[in-house]
């Protein structure tokens, strides 16, 4: 029997302003997908901005539904979109934060697992890795430079 041990490596920011122009320009597109939410039901908003590699920027927001779970999470929406709207098309950046209208939130909004299994896939798909930046209100947060930072043991079919 072995011990292994795992490192996870990410960058953490206290200002916006330590960010590149364009990761400032999609966070602020997350901010404002925070809008689309259809939250009644948490009353926590989600949005997500992805960058893709032809500079286009895909949005996503939680959207839930009285049958609770066929809802959907705000990364998982903006992740099928850009699929689905423009396949093989990589992934450079998916920024990801929220909202309540009801209080300030404390911490960064920490993805849900099956959003990183399906960000797994993405990369896994376009065979390179992407940043996921999350973002709190107070505009602190963290960069990853990959999804297998956050989710090491993803599942994989093969
Ligand atoms: N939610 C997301 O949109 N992304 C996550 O990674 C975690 C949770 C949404 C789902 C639900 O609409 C609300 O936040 C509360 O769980």
């Amino acid at each position: 029997m072995k011990t292994k041990k795992l490192h996870i490596s990410f960058q953490s920011f206290s200002s916006l302003n330590e960010l590149s122009e364009t990761d400032q320009k999609l966070v602020a597109k997350a901010i404002s997908a925070c809008s689309n939410a259809y939250a009644p039901f948490s009353n926590f908003q989600v949005g997500a901005a992805l960058l893709l590699e032809n500079k286009k920027i895909v949005i996503g927001s939680n959207q839930e539904n009285s049958a609770y779970p066929s809802g959907l999470c705000a990364e998982r929406v903006a992740l099928f979109h850009a699929g689905a709207q423009y396949p093989g098309v990589a992934i450079v950046t998916l920024v990801i934060t929220a909202r309540s209208p009801q209080k300030k939130l404390k911490a960064v909004v920490n993805p849900c697992g099956a959003c990183r299994q399906v960000m797994a896939e993405s990369a896994n798909r376009q065979k390179k890795p992407f940043n996921v930046i999350l973002v709190g209100e107070d505009g602190q947060g963290y960069i990853f430079g990959s999804v297998y930072d956050l989710l090491p043991f993803s599942f994989k079919f093969e």
